[in-house]
């Protein structure tokens, strides 16, 4: 995979590499764990972070965005009512099939929309949105938005420094400034409750002390939902 030779070209571009990811060293490049255990060890502590931030959790519904090969899900799906699990690679959640957990629905998207009918308590996403060009992320996020309910939250992960930034493959990582990150959840219907950003300019060698933190965004009541595939396509339940 010569991926520093290729130029991210959108949905496309991470489907195949995600794909291909999934029959490699996934849990590496997904977490960058040495190992399957440790992987889903680490995926205990932010299953944690997510129902630290949503109390009465036992009686929401979830659905993570971008579940890769299951590592936060195993334990959404034991913590929550319900959850739904979308990813963009079919190799990927096929994987999360084989570990048999319950009251899971499993979801393809075509990176930005979703089948109809599905409505929420919480939407969840990590380490994933950062791996898409930002030019995508307005199609994503207003699907978001049309499947939660008016109470519900957004959390998720998306690295904000004062240096913008843009990927160069399915791995490499986009940043967006405060400006953008405001602007961005105003232009989608939403409301920033909670806005985790890093000083400086990203590197691989110096990440952001908040590069990993949850943000916490809430539906703007003042911004009636899109609909659900205004956001370029739909989603199938494999
Ligand atoms: C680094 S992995 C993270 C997996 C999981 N969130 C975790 O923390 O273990 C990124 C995952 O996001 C998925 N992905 C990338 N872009 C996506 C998109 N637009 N929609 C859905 N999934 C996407 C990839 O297929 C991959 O499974």
């Amino acid at each position: 995979m010569r991926e520093s030779l290729e130029k991210h070209d959108g949905f496309a571009h991470n489907r195949a590499r995600w794909d291909w990811a999934s029959t490699a060293d996934y849990a590496y490049l997904i977490s960058g764990a040495s190992t399957l255990e440790q992987s889903d060890r680490s995926g205990w502590i932010d299953a944690c972070r997510v129902a630290d931030s949503c109390p009465g959790y036992r009686d929401a519904t979830i659905l993570e965005w971008g579940s890769g090969s299951g590592r936060v899900t195993q334990y959404l799906c034991r913590m929550f009512r319900r959850t739904h699990a979308v990813d963009i690679a079919g190799g990927m959640l096929s994987l999360i099939a084989e570990r048999r957990l319950p009251d899971l629905t499993l979801h393809q998207t075509d990176g930005a929309g979703l089948a109809p009918g599905i409505v929420v308590d919480v939407v969840y996403s990590y380490l994933c949105w950062m791996h898409n060009r930002k030019e995508d992320l307005p199609a994503i996020l207003r699907t978001c938005r049309s499947i939660l309910k008016p109470t519900g939250k957004l959390l998720f992960q998306l690295p904000v420094y004062d240096e913008p930034r843009e990927p160069q493959a399915f791995s490499d990582v986009a940043c967006w400034t405060p400006r953008e990150f405001l602007d961005l959840a105003d232009e989608t219907g939403f409301s920033v409750a909670r806005m985790t950003a890093s000083a400086g300019a990203f590197a691989m060698d110096a990440v952001g002390a908040n590069h990993f933190e949850l943000h916490e965004w809430r539906p703007r009541s003042d911004s009636p939902p899109r609909p659900n595939g205004d956001a370029c396509g739909t989603g199938t339940s494999p």
